[in-house]
């Protein structure tokens, strides 16, 4: 009998785990994640996933979720789900842009970019309404 009771509890707590994970997706996303963050000196950037995207006017995931082919970015590639903290980390490995700076990067870079959507700390890094 012992033996069969820790298999089970995990059984049920994967089950558990799983249930769970629709609630964490990206149609509730308030903010921009920064557990993989060193610092929390800000409020988390706002950041309505699909409501941004839809308004934003933006089709491909791979504008912000891209991969990597031989150590460098591949803009073909579509990550949509894989944390960019698996590949940008706070620190920072040789060669590859840090997370903060990523996010910066991303997020403003595409903002200058179309000369739209916020490009000052306080505009992103505010409570979410
Ligand atoms: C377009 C939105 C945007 C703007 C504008 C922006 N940030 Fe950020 N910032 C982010 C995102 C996204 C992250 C990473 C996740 C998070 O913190 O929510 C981040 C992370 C950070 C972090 C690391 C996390 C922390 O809280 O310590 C700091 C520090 C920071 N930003 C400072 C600034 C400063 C200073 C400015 C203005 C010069 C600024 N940001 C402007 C989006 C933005
Ligand atoms: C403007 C940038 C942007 C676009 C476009 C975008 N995403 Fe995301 N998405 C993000 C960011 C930022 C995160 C948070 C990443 C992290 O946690 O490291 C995220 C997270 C996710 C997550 C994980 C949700 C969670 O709670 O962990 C999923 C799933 C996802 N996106 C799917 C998609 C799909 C599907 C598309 C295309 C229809 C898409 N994304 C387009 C920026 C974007
Ligand atoms: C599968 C790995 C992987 C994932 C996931 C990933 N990236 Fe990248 N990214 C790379 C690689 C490799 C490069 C090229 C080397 C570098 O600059 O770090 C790159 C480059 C970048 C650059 C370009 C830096 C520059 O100088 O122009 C930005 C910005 C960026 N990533 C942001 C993000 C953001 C934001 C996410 C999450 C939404 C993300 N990345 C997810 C691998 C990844
Ligand atoms: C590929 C382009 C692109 C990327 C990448 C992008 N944005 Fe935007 N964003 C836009 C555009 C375009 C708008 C303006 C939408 C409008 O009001 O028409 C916008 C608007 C916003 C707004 C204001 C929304 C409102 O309702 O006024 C916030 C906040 C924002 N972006 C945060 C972010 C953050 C945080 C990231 C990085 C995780 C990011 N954006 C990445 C294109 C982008």
């Amino acid at each position: 009998m012992k033996r069969r009771t820790t298999p089970l509890a995990l059984v049920a707590l994967a089950a558990a785990l799983l249930l769970a994970a629709p609630a964490m997706s990206q149609q509730d996303m308030t903010t921009v994640p920064a557990e993989g963050l060193a610092s929390k000196t800000r409020l988390p950037a706002v950041f309505p996933h699909d409501q941004h995207n839809e308004k934003a006017a933006i089709a491909e995931c791979t504008a912000c979720h891209h991969g990597e082919k031989d150590g460098k970015r591949d803009p073909e590639a579509d990550t949509a789900g894989i944390p960019c903290s698996d590949c940008h980390t706070a620190a920072g490995k040789p060669g590859r842009t840090p997370l903060m700076r990523a996010y910066h990067k991303q997020c403003m870079g595409c903002h200058l970019d179309k000369k739209k959507g916020p490009v000052s700390c306080g505009d992103c890094h505010k409570p979410v309404k």
